[in-house]
């Protein structure tokens, strides 16, 4: 009973629309996100999926509907007070600081949890202080034993393959302890093995972190291979959503493929897993 009704890391969207000048991003989106789950948004390239990301993560503020975490309606609150209540997230396109270590790069993702007013920082000074910072290095040399980065902590990030780089993005939002955790393309411009690497670590974050997982992702081979439950947006609409298997199958999703024009990739990314 209690766990249920506490819905803690679990995430609804409900009703969201969202428009850009006339641009109509997102439409009466509802889903919802179950905790302890894997959660995959798919949908052709426009559909609005980095829309919603930007929704939900508090970048952009719908025009209608609410955002509900943990039960908690957090559609009036700030990015910052977001990531604090526990949402963490990665980019599409890759926001690291090239030039740093992948170690401070990795601290960095702990901000949002440090001080954020005066009163914070006096009641965190001395001991309590000491004792998060100690926290904190706990924290950062479990992620970096988890990922599989020992080494490569002290390299520029700018050094690193586009694979590894996507890793210490990945580190860099676990350190901060999210609950929810919400991946934009994790593996795209990945090859097989570094694709297979990162989907192994996501199941492993869900798995060994209780960690809730929204991710958005064209990569259809890893969403069916990993995902929980599958939201497919097209034309900023929900279209279907169920078991990976259910919707890999549905002739709206595949003709909403089709219809954006993506036939080169439709085998790839709806490719019916062949019997092994
Ligand atoms: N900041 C913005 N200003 C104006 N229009 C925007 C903005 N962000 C997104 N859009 C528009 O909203 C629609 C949805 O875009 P979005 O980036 O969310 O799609 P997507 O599903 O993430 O696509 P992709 O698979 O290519 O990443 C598109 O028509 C896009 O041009
Ligand atoms: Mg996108």
């Amino acid at each position: 009973m209690e766990a249920s009704t506490r819905m803690s890391g679990a995430l609804r969207v409900e009703s969201v629309s969202l428009t850009f000048g006339g641009v109509r991003a997102l439409s009466g989106v509802s889903f919802e996100a179950a905790e302890g789950a894997i959660t995959a948004v798919i949908g052709p390239n426009g559909a609005g999926k980095t829309s919603l990301f930007n929704a939900i993560s508090g970048f952009y503020r719908p025009n209608t509907g609410c955002i509900l975490f943990d039960g908690k309606d957090i559609t009036a609150l700030r990015p910052p007070a977001r990531a604090k209540l526990g949402l963490a997230r990665t980019f599409q396109n890759i926001a690291l600081f090239r030039g740093m270590t992948v170690l401070d790069n990795i601290k960095l993702g702990r901000h949002a949890h440090l001080r954020t007013n005066v009163f914070d920082a006096l009641l965190y000074w001395g001991r309590a202080q000491r004792e998060e910072i100690e926290l904190r290095r706990d924290v950062e040399e479990r992620i970096i034993d988890f990922l599989e980065i020992q080494h490569i902590r002290n390299a520029p990030v700018g050094s690193l393959s586009y694979g590894l780089q996507k890793r210490v993005e990945l580190a860099r939002a676990l350190a901060m302890r999210p609950r929810l955790l919400m991946l934009d393309e994790p593996v795209a411009g990945m090859n097989r093995e570094e694709t297979e690497d990162m989907a192994r670590f996501i199941l492993d974050v869900k798995e060994e972190w209780g960690v809730t997982i929204l991710m958005v992702e064209h990569d259809m081979g890893m969403v069916m291979d990993i995902s929980d439950h599958v939201v497919v947006l097209n034309f900023g609409q929900v279209i279907a959503e169920g078991l990976p298997g259910e919707v890999q199958q549905n002739p709206t999703v595949v003709s909403a493929y089709l219809g954006s024009g993506d036939v080169g990739e439709l085998s790839r990314r709806l490719r019916v897993k062949e019997a092994a």
